[in-house]
């Protein structure tokens, strides 16, 4: 099927699913490739356009990432960004320097409108830097369409040969007008119509599946948050039965969740799967006992999983490949990319060793999470399961500080059941990044009836984020948080105070621990 793509080129920039992302939004398919794909393989693809990403390199060292210069005569519209900015001046014999005084963050750019990658942009706009290197002498031919009060070459162009560049990063929101640059890039250099959608994403996702998977058999660990259950839905539609589902209740999930997830992929839901679900609640309240530190819990929750899993796939047998539902984000903030390890993810990285499968298989891999809502909404999933709370997988595990028990199982579910129930009330559900109630391990002295108190004191949270990689703490009504604390300390037996964390991210993460 021709369908009209973009390729965008990875030289090791940290926003380059960012890039994909923004292309998608244009109604383009687009596709991150590593920069060392050969020339026949892009060829094959019979991109409308390439864009090389940024990167952590200097172009003039010998051991950079490189490409061959042919990519230039392909007739193939090419944006670099960044390095690959850089990149193509260097290639194309311009000269690229250290620069004397390095840009980051929030700069003041002049742009010249008559070029095509800045029409309809303002002349004096605000653009996203971060760059040591820069741009010395463009290569002949091109002209230099944009500058900082630092940087003389900070967007180049070579139209005849539909070559363009920009030191900046346009696909950065705090790039005011990247995406009009963006736009005029696909649409109007690359002569994109844009006529992709998601459910060309669930389209061709479920039939590359069918290709792939032929009559072999499928494992699935199954969370019933939103990523692991459009994964499920999406093999589901492809392979149907062959597909298995395991959903392991760590007894760690919120108020009624396993029961929820039991309704919709169990035998009486609505897809055509197999489902197991397995009942581990005391085992991991035994093995949780007396630890504290997060990371611990965290390993210990997640090797549980793996052994609870392992257990079952071997009732089940040799399978053929093994479905995660590992997103963007995950494989970022999980230091699979270039990133540093900020929390060992529970989803990602994990299972693979212990289960006997041939292949890997992660749909999601390329999706941010809002794309991943939008595909489980184009495969028919309910509405309020795509829009669930995001929920990690060592669950309560990490929204109650120090010890898990039981006891504080219970008390955190009670009061984040009490806290969803006025925010969907409120109608402010929708409008949130995530928002959850935590268990701090702080017990105060309070007043209740004419008697002292000594007990738990819950933490409310509720931040406003798209990409969970940055997050700021949301301004909820007063009058619900009002509301929230009288509920959950008449309501809730073992708290006496509510909290309200204040805290973006960074310096906070979303989660507790
Ligand atoms: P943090 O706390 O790192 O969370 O700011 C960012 C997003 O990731 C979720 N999260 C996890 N999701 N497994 C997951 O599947 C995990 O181990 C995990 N830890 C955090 C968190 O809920 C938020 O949406």
């Amino acid at each position: 099927m021709d369908r009209e793509t973009v390729i965008v080129l990875d030289f090791g920039g940290q926003y380059n699913q960012l890039i994909a992302r923004r292309v998608r939004e244009c109604n383009v398919y687009c596709e991150v490739k590593p920069y060392t794909i050969s020339l026949d393989e892009i060829k094959a693809m019979k991109p409308k356009g390439i864009i090389f990403t940024g990167g952590p390199n200097s172009v003039y060292e010998d051991t950079s990432p490189s490409c061959s210069r042919e990519i230039f005569e392909l007739g193939i519209p090419v944006l670099g960004i960044c390095y690959g900015s850089q990149l193509m001046a260097h290639l194309l014999g311009g000269t690229v320097k250290t620069a004397p005084v390095s840009e980051y963050g929030h700069t003041k750019v002049s742009v010249d409108t008559t070029d095509i990658l800045f029409e309809g942009a303002s002349s004096e706009s605000i653009c996203w830097m971060s760059h040591t290197d820069y741009i010395a002498q463009v290569p002949e031919g091109f002209r230099i369409t944009a500058h900082t009060p630092v940087c003389p070459a900070a967007a180049m162009s070579f139209p005849e040969k539909k070559l363009y560049a920009t030191q900046f990063h346009p696909e950065v929101m705090h790039t005011r007008e990247g995406m009009k640059m963006l736009e005029n890039f696909v649409f109007n250099v690359c002569g994109c119509i844009g006529d992709w959608k998601m459910d060309s994403f669930v389209e061709t996702t479920i039939q590359s599946l069918k290709e792939k998977i032929g009559s072999g058999k499928v494992l699935c660990a199954l969370s019933g948050g939103v990523d692991s259950s459009v994964a499920a839905v999406l093999l589901s539609k492809a392979v149907g039965k062959q597909l298995t589902c395991v959903f392991v209740d760590h007894g760690l999930l919120r108020k009624n969740e396993g029961d929820e997830v039991e309704k919709v992929f169990g035998p009486n839901g609505a897809y055509e799967l197999n489902f197991i679900r397995v009942n581990a609640q005391q085992r991991y309240y035994e093995k949780l006992k007396g630890v504290t530190e997060p990371e611990e819990k965290r390993k210990i929750i997640g090797s549980e999983f793996i052994r609870v899993f392992e257990e079952e796939a071997k009732k089940i047998g040799a399978v053929d490949f093994l479905v995660q539902g590992t997103i963007y984000p995950d494989v970022i903030e999980s230091g699979l990319g270039k990133s540093a390890v900020i929390k060992s993810h529970h989803n990602v990285g994990g299972l693979p060793d212990v289960v006997d499968f041939k292949e890997i298989i992660e749909p999601l891999r390329m999706l941010f999470k809002d794309e991943v809502r939008k595909a489980g909404l184009e495969l028919g999933i309910p509405k309020y399961l795509v829009f669930r709370q995001p929920f990690p997988g060592p669950g309560l595990g990490i929204r109650i500080i120090g010890e898990v028990t039981e006891e504080k199982v219970k008390i955190v579910q009670e009061a984040d059941y009490i806290y969803r129930e006025e925010v969907a009330k409120a109608g402010l559900d929708e409008n949130l990044g995530q928002y959850f109630a935590a268990l701090t391990n702080m017990r105060s002295v309070g007043v209740m009836g004419d008697f002292r108190t000594y007990d738990y004191a819950i933490a409310l949270r509720a931040v406003n984020t798209s990409d969970f990689m940055t997050a700021e703490a949301a301004q909820i009504p007063w009058e619900v948080l009002q509301k929230v604390t009288n509920r959950i300390v008449n309501e809730v037996k073992g708290v006496n105070r509510v909290l309200y964390d204040c805290t973006g991210k960074p310096p906070g993460t979303i989660e507790f621990e």
